[in-house]
């Protein structure tokens, strides 16, 4: 049973609040939902914080949030990570007036908040210099043993895996809303390679191009057509904290549970292979290299 409906809210701390929240706004066409002395929460919809910043010495994965089914579902998640053993970092939801939510450390060391729904109450349209996206998407994340991640999120989250590579160096794992992948995990030093965020058109990969060049910024991969099941188009550059950010349109939605089975894809595609780029190229070495490491603040907060 799906416990996690969708993606929730991701926490990032940045070495320079100002630019990262600039550049959130004027590049990636974010709008402050709401903002303290050192965070700043950002959405691109109704809902009141996709991604929030905070001011921190060094870029961090603070915590990945995923959006549970229902307050129940969160109470489920709780008692299924105390009783198998993780570590509960927090019983205090991120986002304030979401009704329930907890922060427990997965094998990795990622901090996972399982909250109930951040509340619909922003402005559903806005003017923007950015490109604004749809949503936040999906996260990949580096863990030291992908088998046993993909076991916690579907022991004690209930979600579904997707897709896996022959070598299980890296699976796709989805929840309740069906989009082929709501967390991607490969094989790494643990961390967040990169946080994806769903167009709005597919014209909007080229727009965000535009954008990277006004902000220095290359690309690190595509515009590309990724294959497997996932079938999405995709763009990935690097932000000013180091995290990859992917821009993803038409991401497949998995209709029919009942009949959808994992298909097992070459982590080395040979020649007619191709499926992490249809169109071809593949992975440039940025791309393979570290995004964010996760967070001591935990760690400093068990220490205090
Ligand atoms: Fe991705």
């Amino acid at each position: 049973m799906h416990l996690i409906a969708q993606l929730g809210h991701l926490t990032i701390e940045t070495a320079n609040l100002p630019v990262a929240a600039q550049e959130a706004q004027d590049m990636l066409g974010f709008r402050i939902s709401m903002r303290d002395m050192d965070r700043v929460s950002l959405t691109s919809n109704r809902r009141r914080a996709e991604i929030t910043y905070i001011a921190a010495a060094c870029p961090a994965v603070r915590s990945i949030g995923l959006e549970a089914v229902s307050v129940d579902a969160v109470k489920e998640a709780h008692r299924r990570a105390l009783s198998a053993g993780f570590e509960i970092l927090s019983m205090e939801p991120t986002v304030r007036g979401t009704e329930a939510g907890f922060v427990f450390q997965g094998p990795s060391g990622h901090a996972f908040e399982v909250h109930s729904a951040v509340p619909r109450d922003q402005l559903p349209d806005y003017m923007t210099l950015g490109v604004r996206p749809a949503r936040l998407d999906h996260v990949s994340i580096t863990v030291r043993n992908v088998a046993e991640t993909r076991d916690m999120l579907s022991e004690i989250l209930g979600m579904k895996l997707s897709d896996t590579a022959d070598d299980e160096t890296f699976l796709f794992m989805r929840a309740a809303d069906g989009y082929h992948h709501t967390i991607a995990v490969v094989q790494g030093e643990p961390g967040l390679h990169h946080y994806s965020l769903e167009a709005r058109d597919v014209g909007d990969l080229f727009r965000i191009c535009d954008q990277l060049s006004h902000f220095n910024r290359p690309l690190v991969w595509g515009p590309g057509h990724h294959g497997a099941n996932a079938q999405s188009y995709f763009t990935y550059y690097r932000d000013g904290d180091g995290c990859i950010v992917e821009h993803s349109y038409g991401m497949t939605k998995i209709a029919n549970e009942s009949i959808y089975r994992p298909q097992v894809w070459p982590a080395k595609p040979g020649p007619g292979e191709d499926w992490l780029n249809l169109w071809g190229v593949p992975p440039t070495d940025m791309f393979g290299s570290p995004g964010l490491p996760l967070s001591d603040c935990w760690q400093r907060a068990r220490v205090a």
